[in-house]
């Protein structure tokens, strides 16, 4: 197949045969037509209206740590937001404002924030990826999440155009960001608001956060908790009373420290692991009659490829 073609403009931040699987923590995901890497808000509104013109399908592709990409020649273009980066920090009395490129590392966000004494990000300590990735996926634990530190956040919506939001014009749910819904559109840049604290307190909350990863595996490619905890139970819990640590398929093999994480042991595919993924969302289904949610978002993968019926 020819590379696609991509106007003038682009073409400084086109790069063709690029594996998807290089910037994902599973290690696994096929080639897209292209991959855009946008340099700020102006590429991505060029980028949106040129792809929505030419009717090309498209994905975007954060830090890559909740993400199932696809195998093989994937039918899509892909903009990384690596290129989103850096932060400007502002302080007003007791609030910290920290402005950040979406394709900000969240993990140097709260390394700012650990090294001045600035709280509120602690819950995020070991959670990977962008800070775009995370708002839109609402990350967080027991102890927080993206809703409680977001200010405002700057998206290109689909036709091109800029729009600012408050944290309190969006909709929130567990692990939900209505910006990711409805309308597509693509987070450019956000406004934490943090509050001065000490280095002390700070420090410990961090070290508490990382202490309620323990029983997590470590050393092994992983997208994280792969589904949703349902209401008031934790998918982790259910697919271990299920058996499901002994479940594998290829590569793929449900880690035995968490039942909710899926490791890559070597050449493990995507296939590997939605094949596991279903396995045990039906094991689930089948002993306690709850349909887990994935918490993890898909490039790539047809929708009835999810449904387990
Ligand atoms: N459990 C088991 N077996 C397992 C896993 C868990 O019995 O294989 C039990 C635990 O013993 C515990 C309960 O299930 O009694 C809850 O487990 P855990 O404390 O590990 O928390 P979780 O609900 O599974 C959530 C988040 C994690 C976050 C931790 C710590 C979700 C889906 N998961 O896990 O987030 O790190 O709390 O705050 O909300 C992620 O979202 O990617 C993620 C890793």
């Amino acid at each position: 197949m020819p590379p696609l073609w991509v106007p003038e403009r682009l073409s400084p931040l086109v790069g063709y045969g690029k594996q998807a699987g290089q910037f994902t923590t599973w290690g696994v995901g096929g080639k897209p037509l292209c991959l855009l890497t946008p340099g700020d808000s102006h590429d991505i509104g060029f980028s949106l209206r040129w792809l929505t013109e030419e009717g090309i399908s498209f994905d975007v592709l954060g830090g890559g740590s909740n993400v199932l990409i696809g195998d093989g020649d994937l039918p899509l273009v892909l903009l990384h937001m690596r290129a989103l980066s850096g932060m400007d920090v502002s302080v007003d009395g007791q609030d910290v404002f920290i402005e950040c490129g979406a394709g900000t590392d969240l993990r140097s966000v709260l390394s700012a924030a650990l090294k001045s004494g600035w709280a509120g990000l602690e819950f995020a300590a070991g959670i990977p990826g962008t800070v775009g990735g995370a708002i839109f996926g609402n990350a967080g634990t027991r102890d927080g999440d993206m809703r409680g530190v977001l200010h405002e956040a700057e998206t290109v919506e689909d036709d091109g155009s800029l729009a600012r939001w408050c944290a309190s014009d969006i909709e929130w749910g567990y692990r939900r960001c209505g910006l990711a819904e409805g309308r597509r559109r693509i987070l450019s840049s956000v406004k934490l608001r943090l509050s001065v604290s000490s280095k002390e307190s700070v420090r410990k909350a961090v070290e508490k956060s990382v202490s309620s990863r323990n029983g997590q595996p470590r050393g092994v490619k992983t997208a994280g908790c792969v589904f949703k905890n349902p209401p008031g139970d934790s998918a982790g819990r259910l697919l271990d009373l299920c058996g499901c640590k002994l479940f594998s398929v290829g590569g793929a093999r449900v880690s035995s420290a968490h039942a909710n994480f899926i490791e890559n042991h070597g050449d493990c595919t995507a296939e590997d692991i939605i094949s596991l993924a279903q396995m045990c969302r039906k094991s689930v289904y089948e002993v306690y009659g709850a349909m887990l949610e994935y918490e993890i978002k898909f490039i790539g993968i047809p929708r009835e490829r999810l449904s387990v019926f």
